[in-house]
């Protein structure tokens, strides 16, 4: 006779197989996994641990516990992410959003008026530029990113969150931004810095774009380029507000007030780091 997996062991098991490979948060992850393939939210896990398990669904979780055991990101695996409170499709073309990423939209959403025009530079997910959308309904928001396939999933997002009218899309290189006049440009580029790049979490450095990542030797290529730009791009008044790597504060303060931008600020995060960088352009 085979063995009776109900949900409850299946949950124990994947924990410390989780836990074994080295995956933050095993039980965690284990019960998002399980909840995904059994179409149950977690309450409803709960409420069912001395359900015995079907072969069918046992197959079905099988290759996607073995997938996270080599430390695939959760969210690829399910498909999605939440950020903002909203979801986000998320596939291997796209960053995974992150819950820093939100200090961003906050500094933003503190400068912005009843209306103008907004610029998302690597919007990837479209995260940023969704999110902004969907708080600021005067606003014309327009995401960039040099991945067409990053931007797919862009639209898909802005469509599924209901601002897909609002947002427009472009491709293009951030170093040759379009020579519009913004009241805001916001930016979470890459800023790895080469070196760092071998110290990064499996999840990240097998998984992630790396072009999402990486920015030269120093980690700091996208704000100059970002900052050189900011002059022919704002409006005066308008600002150039970006995250940084934690250890980025001095150098992004340092390329911004050579490029002329001023009221110079640094927003740490909720773990007190230093997490974005803004000024402001005045003519
Ligand atoms: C760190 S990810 C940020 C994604 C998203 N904005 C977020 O916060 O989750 C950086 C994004 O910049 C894009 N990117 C990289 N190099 C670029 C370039 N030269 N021009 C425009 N976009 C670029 C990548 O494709 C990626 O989507």
């Amino acid at each position: 006779m085979s063995e009776t997996w109900t949900l409850l062991k299946l949950l124990r098991w994947t924990t410390d197989y989780f836990a074994e490979k080295g995956v933050d948060n095993p039980r965690l992850d284990a019960e998002l996994l399980l909840a995904y393939v059994l179409k149950l939210d977690r309450v409803g896990l709960y409420l069912n641990f001395d359900r015995p398990l079907i072969d069918e669904e046992l197959d079905a979780i099988r290759p996607l516990v073995k997938r996270r055991g080599q430390r695939e990101p959760l969210q690829y695996l399910i498909g999605k992410s939440e950020f903002w409170s909203l979801v986000f499709e998320v596939t291997p073309a796209v960053l995974i959003p992150r819950a820093d990423t939100e200090i961003l939209v906050e500094e933003a959403l503190a400068r912005a008026g009843g209306e103008g025009k907004l610029l998302d530079v690597g919007t990837g997910s479209g995260a940023i530029a969704v999110s902004l959308a969907t708080e600021l309904p005067g606003w014309q928001v327009t995401g960039l990113d040099i991945s067409a396939a990053a931007l797919a999933v862009a639209g898909g997002n802005a469509e599924k969150n209901g601002v897909a009218g609002r947002v427009r899309f472009l491709q293009g290189d951030l170093a040759e931004l379009p020579r519009q006049q913004y009241d805001l440009i916001v930016s979470n580029p890459p800023y790895i810095a080469q070196a760092e790049w071998d110290s990064l979490m499996p999840e990240v450095r097998c998984f992630e774009p790396k072009q999402a990542l990486l920015a030269g030797n120093d980690g700091l290529d996208c704000y100059q380029k970002l900052a050189d730009q900011a002059p022919s791009c704002l409006k005066s008044g308008g600002w150039l507000l970006v995250e940084i790597g934690y250890q980025q504060a001095a150098a992004v303060q340092r390329i911004f007030a050579a490029a002329g931008l001023g009221e110079l600020f640094v927003r740490d995060d909720y773990a007190g780091q230093p997490r974005v960088v803004g000024g402001c352009y005045k003519k």
